[in-house]
């Protein structure tokens, strides 16, 4: 079970790294940290199944050195984690938890000592349940304190960071959390949501600013993409499909890169949105120096006109599927890279933050044979590499996730890691697809290269 792809089909400079995400696998509950909205949503029942949480996760806080090990034996030349917001300041403001700073400070220290490169998220979704009381994304004062807590991560271990991306997946921040209401704070309203949709934004750029004050270099923000298809050739489920893709694909990339909002989602939106809006959007398309692409899957759309706007549904697709019954489709992938370049980043460098896949990993005899998993992330890599053929600048490659892990509203249960996690024993155990990704990226012979 063997990659197709070579290393050396890909540039030198090309980065190959491991992804993870402070709440899904450090275990909330040591270190002092902070409630965060996840805690307390996740305390709410039928939020997330089997009412697991993060507080144990795995146990990554006692564990880091461990884990990073294994990043670096793999061949991986990077590593993308987040802070915990919460763990950093427990109430969201004031002050700091020194736990916390210390753990973030030897984390940092333990990435740079393994010769990985360390990409560091500042937001990936754990906001302090202090700061949700008083609105959270909501609440326009959300930019200011997200800068603060920047600030204080910043001048703790910005230095020694390889690329800062500021939030991980707005649209999943503000769309998903307050109109799906699938994730926290598990809002549906859209007045709710729209403000969140803007204030998400705000908050990057005050975060940019901040950054860039403390001289913090290769600064970026990380968005979600999903290729949206319609479900069939008719007019109206043409339109779907652009709805979702305006919300989902084009609302925050246009805000950052050109500074105005698409006007086709707006319309609607308009009338829920934060008053003076217009006068942010300088700050929300200052420049950056790359932009984070995660990618998964396709949706299909159709139109649903008896359901209020976006009056779209998704259907069922016909390709194969993950354990997530997201279809496998590589092509998106190829097709979303091209248009960002086309459309809106040009020659801005673009890094693949996150891409994989979920599925029911057994160990049987002592190993887990995720042949799947090695053909997923083998036919997505092609997609890169097609995309950079034909000129589009994507620098390197994340593979979502380094362990499994505590997979938000879906709890435990779906394994997107390369290395399995007995969450019984926090036992790890490498998967075949680590094994092949160690194969392509240095072979037998245990070199490792640090690109
Ligand atoms: C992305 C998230 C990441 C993980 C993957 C499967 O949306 O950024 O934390 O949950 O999906």
């Amino acid at each position: 079970m063997d990659m197709t792809l070579a290393r050396t089909d890909f540039p030198a400079e090309f980065i190959f790294g491991a992804a993870t995400a402070a709440y899904q696998i450090e275990g909330a509950a040591h270190g002092n940290c902070g409630v965060s909205h996840w805690d307390t949503f996740a305390a709410t029942p039928g939020n997330v199944v089997n009412a697991e949480t993060g507080a144990l996760a795995c146990d990554h806080y006692h564990r880091f050195c461990e884990d990073l090990d294994l990043v670096r034996a793999a061949g991986f030349g990077a590593y993308r984690f987040s802070t915990s917001w919460s763990r950093i300041l427990p109430e969201g403001r004031g002050t700091p938890n020194r736990d916390g700073l210390d753990f973030y400070d030897r984390l940092a220290d333990a990435i740079l000592e393994r010769g990985l490169k360390p990409y560091l998220t500042l937001y990936h979704w754990e906001l302090p349940a202090a700061l949700s009381d008083l609105g959270g994304w909501r609440n326009r004062d959300v930019a200011g304190w997200f800068a603060d807590y920047t600030e204080i991560v910043a001048k703790l271990i910005g230095d020694r960071m390889a690329a800062v991306a500021t939030i991980n997946e707005p649209w999943c921040v503000s769309w998903l959390s307050h109109f799906i209401g699938a994730h926290a704070p598990g809002m549906r309203d859209i007045r709710a949501t729209a403000r969140a949709m803007h204030h998400v934004l705000l908050a990057h750029a005050r975060a940019i600013e901040v950054l860039r004050a403390n001289a913090i270099p290769k600064l970026g923000i990380v968005l979600n993409f999903e290729h949206a298809n319609p479900a069939s050739n008719s007019d109206a489920d043409i339109a779907a499909a652009k709805r979702h893709d305006g919300i989902y694909n084009r609302w925050f990339v246009q805000a950052l890169m050109h500074g105005t909002y698409p006007a086709d989602i707006l319309d609607t939106l308009a009338a829920h949105m934060p008053t003076g809006f217009n006068d942010d959007m300088a700050a929300i398309s200052a420049p950056l120096d790359w932009l984070g692409v995660n990618y998964y899957t396709r949706s299909i759309l159709r139109d649903a006109p008896r359901q209020p706007w976006p009056s779209l549904e998704a259907v069922e697709g016909p390709l194969p599927k993950t354990a997530m019954d997201w279809e496998v489709y590589p092509d998106g992938l190829y097709a979303t890279l091209s248009r960002l370049k086309r459309d809106y980043t040009g020659d801005l460098p673009i890094i693949v933050t996150e891409n994989g896949m979920a599925s029911d990993d057994r160990i049987e005899d002592g190993t887990i044979a995720d042949r799947q998993r090695i053909a997923y992330f083998n036919d997505h890599l092609a997609a890169v590499m097609r995309a950079t053929n034909e000129g589009v600048p994507v620098g390197g490659y994340f593979a979502w996730s380094l362990l499994d892990n505590y997979e938000w509203a879906l709890g435990y249960g779906k394994r997107f890691g390369l290395v399995h996690v007995d969450y019984e024993t926090q036992r790890r155990t490498p998967k075949a697809s680590y094994e092949a990704f160690r194969r392509m990226l240095i072979g037998d012979s245990g070199t490792i290269s640090l690109n």
